[in-house]
């Protein structure tokens, strides 16, 4: 299947056939269908003639860990990985994929591309071995030129995931796309192209390509390397032409210069991208084509001006999120990648940390396009493991290989703002870290010269120091008390806080505010994730390893939960940010002894202690016990006053700002009914928040988030379902859940279903879930067809509900 992406690295069919023998069309294969899976190991599934029909069906991107056991849950309370991959296992996994090719496409250049497979993996193409890779997160090509048949090939890939290997769940086998270019002879090298933009001015954008034109041929061979930058709306505004010679069977670099007048350039609040189409021709005939998307923009970081892009003031509003998405395990299908990525643009964040590991395409390309900014890291873990089969067993050989892998693949993204090295590195600080550190840098430096290298510390002062010395912007791991006394000793060090917990909120967005060396804040963490079982809720005792035990899976620290929907912690940040976004919320303290989950103070911590817990409030005004009980209040406001009324009746007014973080707090005597919180500015009205005591449940309401989707066997529409009483006041109370039933018929499949709930260890895809304070959510995966998919939904004694989405042919855009 051929298919058309404007990804940085992807490659469009370049729809000229020349009369050049060289000069054979440009491909890009999706290999993303038709692969078979096994679990375990298998003896002779590199072979060709083994007999894989026994082996599930299934699509890349795709999750091993993720898939049902025999007891119908992929879920084990033993798993060896326990609670840091929340009761997953990994194990080896084979996967095995045939591909028909003509003879005028094995005649060309080829390469096989893996986004990620997540780890150590064995490639064989027709019984050949021809690659392994170690690192789960990285993207890699192998050269199959002259290995490719014409006729039937075989792909068979052995991924070996021994367990523990992280710290987080991280998933198995073909956790990103899969691809194959087919290149004529002279090409562009695919990861060659390298964009800068040094200059980016209302008036002008400097924009600066390298590429490496290649050429397969024992002859040295004459080209036009033609580079023009394209605006959104497909006008040509700058053009290059630049004549060249490739020797035999070797590369020859290229740099171009290219001026935009009067750009559109890109920032978080305008995310304005162009595309540079750059075509080889050969005599006049095109015999390449490539596209990579860019913005037009500059970056810039000291400590008395703080973060700038193109000149103008940031603040880093940031988040870090793993790499899994929930319910589809790790599998990274591009819009569940950029669902997140939509998730916290939307609550108003304006930066990712993508934690601790290289982000996938998707999601920065969505980061592109939305206009978030990403600290796009590598590694955990260097020379001294975290875990005993993690990442440290190979540092030392594939150190280069992956570094120039993340910034090849994520340089060309505007998005990108700081590469990181590294996650609180256990051997920080000492003299074999420094080195290490010394060296990731430099080699960062020479791929990217344009962006700040960074570092995520958790500081330990002075050996740490040294440490952030390797780098260009100091990010700190929970040590915001360090900020003013590191200034002092460091004037020129610009620092942010990389992460930070979500219940101080206030106290890490200060310095924010008030350092200009202090350029953000990172909560660890933005959207809830798998692994680090119970951390949001208990927090880390004396004897936090024996926490969060099965059916404990979801850290729950997420201040948007695994299904999307934004936590009391989410609503307070945007006040702190103020973003505008709910300018006004009001949530309520769980009253004492009424908890549905572990009580978090079962495990006593002695202060001062670090505790990922967000406040215990909740979106309910539903108490049934409570009646004439004082229930607390929290309400945040933008605005400088704030009244609170229950049934009507004035409990108050409140000044709020920063003397009181933003927040009003209210003691309520319960009773059903209306509780309104209501914003002042000036004396009047500015905003207003309500709170309505739900009846029983009564209705399953359904909402997707697209209508239509295409039929390539990857697009997916997410589908939320929420109870509502008659009057339609959202369920929230567990006493309201619901038993749900899932049945999708048509061009589409169930790909999971979740509640977010952190210890439903249930299957995600048995389409059978209960609901979690009255909302669960399921994803719909396209079939590779155009149709109409069916849903019908059935919640324990309501009505059932249908819902019709289109699928429509690939090439079509979905809306
Ligand atoms: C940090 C670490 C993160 C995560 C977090 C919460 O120290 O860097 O990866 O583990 O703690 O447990």
């Amino acid at each position: 299947m051929l298919k058309f992406t404007s990804s940085a690295s992807a490659l469009i069919l370049a729809g000229l056939i020349s009369v050049q023998p060289l000069a054979a069309r440009a491909e890009h294969l999706n290999l993303s269908q038709d692969w078979r899976v096994h679990k375990g190991d298998a003896a002779g599934a590199d072979k060709v003639a083994y007999d894989d029909q026994g082996w599930t069906q299934v699509v890349a991107p795709h999750d091993a860990s993720i898939m049902d056991g025999p007891d119908g849950t992929p879920f084990d309370a033993q798993a060896t990985a326990g609670q840091d991959s929340g009761y997953l296992s990994g194990g080896v996994v084979w996967y095995r994929k045939h591909l028909n090719l003509t003879d005028a496409q094995v005649a060309q250049v080829a390469r096989l591309n893996f986004e990620a497979v997540y780890m150590d993996a064995e490639i064989w193409v027709n019984g050949q071995s021809v690659a392994t890779h170690r690192y789960g997160y990285s993207a890699f090509s192998v050269d199959l030129t002259g290995k490719l048949r014409a006729g039937d090939n075989l792909i068979a890939v052995r991924v070996n995931h021994e367990d523990p290997s992280s710290r987080w769940y991280a998933g198995t086998g073909l956790i990103r796309p899969v691809s194959l270019d087919l290149l004529s002879c002279t090409h562009i090298e695919p990861d060659s192209v390298a964009i800068t933009t040094p200059m980016a001015t209302p008036q002008s954008g400097e924009v600066v390509v390298a590429t490496t034109l290649a050429n397969c041929a024992a002859r040295p061979q004459s080209a036009e390397l033609v580079s023009e930058v394209v605006a959104a709306d497909g006008t040509v505004v700058a053009h290059s032409a630049v004549p060249l010679s490739a020797p035999a069977k070797a590369g020859v670099p290229l740099t171009q210069k290219l001026t935009v007048p009067s750009p559109a350039l890109w920032s978080t609040d305008a995310p304005n991208l162009y595309t540079l189409v750059q075509r080889v021709r050969i005599d006049g005939a095109v015999v390449d084509e490539r596209r990579t998307r860019f913005g037009i923009r500059t970056i810039s970081v000291d400590a008395v001006n703080g973060l700038r892009i193109n000149g103008q003031p940031v603040r880093l509003r940031g988040g870090n999120i793993h790499h899994d998405n929930y319910m589809l395990g790790a599998a990274g299908f591009h819009d569940a990648d950029a669902r997140k990525v939509a998730l916290m643009k939307a609550a108003g964040y304006n930066a990712i940390r993508n934690a601790h590991n290289p982000a996938s395409q998707a999601t920065l390309e969505a980061a592109d396009e939305l206009g978030m900014l990403v600290i796009d890291e590598a590694f955990d873990a260097w020379n001294k493991d975290k875990r005993s089969k993690d990442y440290a067993r190979f540092f030392a050989n594939n150190w280069q290989q992956d570094i120039t892998s993340l910034v090849s693949s994520g340089r060309n993204h505007p998005s990108v703002l700081f590469w990181s090295i590294g996650n609180e590195i256990p051997e920080s600080g000492t003299p074999l870290g420094v080195k290490a550190g010394h060296k990731l840098a430099a080699l960062v430096r020479k791929l990217d010269p344009s962006r700040p290298v960074t570092q995520g510390v958790n500081a330990e002062p002075p050996l740490d120091d040294a440490q952030f010395a390797t780098g260009d912007v100091a990010g700190y791991n929970y040590h915001v008390q360090l900020f003013a006394g590191d200034h002092d000793k460091f004037p020129d060090r610009v620092m942010f806080t990389s992460e930070s917990t979500s219940k101080d909120a206030f106290q890490y967005w200060r310095p924010v505010e008030t350092m200009p060396w202090v350029i953000g804040d990172f909560v660890w963490t933005a959207v809830d994730y798998i692994g680090e079982t119970g951390i949001g809720w208990m927090g880390y005792s004396q004897d936090w390893q024996k926490l969060g035990p099965y059916p404990w899976h979801l850290a729950y620290c997420g201040e948007i939960d695994a299904i999307g929907r934004k936590r009391p912690a989410a609503y307070y940040r945007e006040v702190l940010w103020k973003t505008g976004i709910d300018p006004i919320s009001a949530f309520v303290r769980q009253p004492a002894g009424t908890e549905d989950l572990p009580d978090r103070q079962l495990f006593p911590i002695t202060p001062p202690h670090l505790d990922w817990s967000l406040d215990d409030v909740h979106p309910s005004w539903t108490w049934p016990g409570q009646e004439g009980k004082a229930l607390e209040v929290d309400v945040y406001s933008e605005f400088p006053q704030v009244e609170l009324f229950l049934n009507g009746k004035s409990l108050g007014r409140k000044a709020v700002g920063v003397d009181s973080e933003y927040k009003a707090i209210y003691s309520v005597p319960y009773a059903s009914g209306r509780l309104v919180a209501v914003g002042y500015r000036d004396g009047h009205e500015a905003g207003r928040w309500e709170l309505r005591t739900a009846g029983d449940p009564a209705v399953a309401q359904l909402s997707s988030d697209k209508t239509q989707i295409r039929g390539n066997g990857e697009d997916l529409a997410y589908v939320t379902l929420k109870l509502a009483d008659e009057n339609g006041t959202p369920i929230y109370a567990r006493s309201g859940d619901r038993k749900v039933t899932v049945h999708v018929s048509g061009a589409a499949v169930l790909a999971g279903i979740g509640n977010g709930n952190p210890m439903d260890a249930s299957s995600f895809q048995s389409g059978v879930r209960t609901t979690f304070h009255g909302q669960l959510a399921f994803v719909l995966r396209s079939l590779n067809r155009a149709g109409e998919i069916h849903v019908a939904v059935e919640a324990e004694g309501l009505p059932t509900q249908y819902l019709t989405l289109n699928v429509v042919s690939e090439n079509s855009v979905a809306p």
